[in-house]
């Protein structure tokens, strides 16, 4: 008889973003009359930019005649698209990244849960503590995380790094020796940055242990101080030990549009077997390429247009962001991030826990934050607000919690 893979059954309740739901939903439906703001889900709200949109009817007209319709699209992405990245994301940043280093895909999530299946379950993970919690669940559905314990809200095979206001919510090296290690800068949920120096400490390291670290750079874009990497690639020895994720989300608003990319440079070997040769046959018989339309829209990001929109949309965000922070800093509260990331991360006031500050806010001030210790034990009594509102619901919002 068929059996299930029952590593899913191992998977503890359900997910943090439709807990949050559920109880927005509930507390709508019984106050209909208040007006809820939510800035708690990380998904963007402006608009694509006009050169995004404008390379999207170009490429939808292209599909209505047969001179120059498309059919699938190259496995691992249009040369078009994938010449842009390499140019505008890495060799002008001086790094040596080459367009068939670049896969192109539908997104970062994907990636960041697709990745592991080309690593042996035998392998140990470590990640940061808070998390993004794809990371965790997908190598939980791979068999790779042992046993969870509700109690600690931990899995025994997994190490944890915790990031505390101690560290600047950054990691220590772990005193277990990792065989693939997660690090997402700027970060997602605590909004904090690393160094180049700092960063390079983790490449000497995994390069020094002969480990691989996943580099999530989804946040990349938001980077506004001196001497924080844009990549990991900046880094001397990355191209031996460093995959690195992007995504057209955050930087372009793709979030509903779809599109992303994974860059396994061809030195990165485990022995003499090249991983950029196994994520090349992964992706080649799993994912028949993102569509056409969508990578024209990406190579718009990188036209000259769409560089100095997307600016100002990212600076829209980031004034969202220091509005937050100052806002919450003048009302006494404990915060961080905000300055390289869409994110703030607040100590939760008065000895609560998240949850309890996550109620609290629902139902005096009516805005909507994420929980910190949905994203691991390390999070629980801070609490994460988005810059991805509008202006005015920003505003709002930060005045509702000033009166509380
Ligand atoms: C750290 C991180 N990586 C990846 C993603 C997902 O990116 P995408 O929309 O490209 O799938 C998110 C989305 O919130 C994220 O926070």
């Amino acid at each position: 008889m068929v059996k299930v893979n029952d590593n899913y059954l191992k998977l503890p309740g359900s997910y943090l973003f439709s807990t949050i739901a559920r109880k927005v939903n509930a507390y709508a439906a019984a106050h209909p009359d208040k007006r809820i703001i939510r800035l708690g889900i990380g998904d963007v709200t402006q608009p694509l930019a006009p050169a995004i949109i404008s390379a999207l009817h170009t490429a939808v007209d292209e599909m209505a005649d047969a001179a120059t319709f498309r059919g699938y699209a190259p496995d691992l992405g249009y040369e078009f698209l994938r010449s842009a990245i390499a140019e505008n994301d890495y060799k002008a940043r001086g790094c040596g990244i080459e367009a068939d280093e670049i896969f192109v895909s539908d997104g970062a999530k994907c990636d960041s849960g697709n990745i592991q299946e080309i690593f042996s379950v035998d392998n140990k993970i470590a990640v940061c503590d808070p998390v993004y919690p794809v990371y965790v669940d997908t190598n939980v559905m791979a068999g790779r995380a042992g046993s969870y314990d509700p109690a600690t809200e931990t899995w025994s095979d997994v190490i944890y790094m915790p990031c505390t206001a101690d560290t600047d919510f950054a990691p220590m090296l772990p005193k277990e020796t990792p065989d693939l290690i997660y690090l997402c800068f700027p970060n997602n949920p605590t909004g904090s940055a690393v160094t180049k120096s700092r960063l390079q400490e983790w490449v000497d390291y995994a390069n020094k242990v002969g480990a691989v670290i996943i580099y999530d750079a989804a946040y990349e874009a938001y980077i506004s101080e001196e001497g924080i990497p844009h990549s990991i690639y900046e880094c001397e020895g990355a191209r031996t030990c460093a995959i690195e994720l992007h995504s057209f989300s955050k930087n372009a608003g793709f979030t509903g549009v779809r599109l992303g990319y994974t860059v396994v440079p061809k030195e990165l070997k485990v022995g003499d077997v090249s991983l950029h040769a196994l994520w090349a046959r992964r992706h080649g018989t799993k994912y028949n390429g993102a569509p056409y339309i969508v990578q024209r829209a990406g190579e718009a990001v990188y036209s000259k247009e769409g560089k100095e929109q997307l600016k100002k949309q990212v600076a829209y965000y980031m004034n969202n962001a220091a509005y937050i922070l100052e806002g919450l800093k003048s009302a006494g509260y404990t915060v961080s991030g905000g300055v390289n990331a869409p994110y703030i991360w607040l100590k939760a006031p008065n000895g609560m826990t998240s949850w309890e500050f996550f109620d609290d806010l629902l139902e005096n001030a009516n805005v909507v934050g994420t929980p910190g210790s949905g994203f691991g034990p390390s999070g629980e009594t801070y609490f994460r607000l988005t810059a991805f509102g509008s202006y005015e619901n920003t505003v709002e919002a930060i005045e509702r919690i000033k009166k509380l």
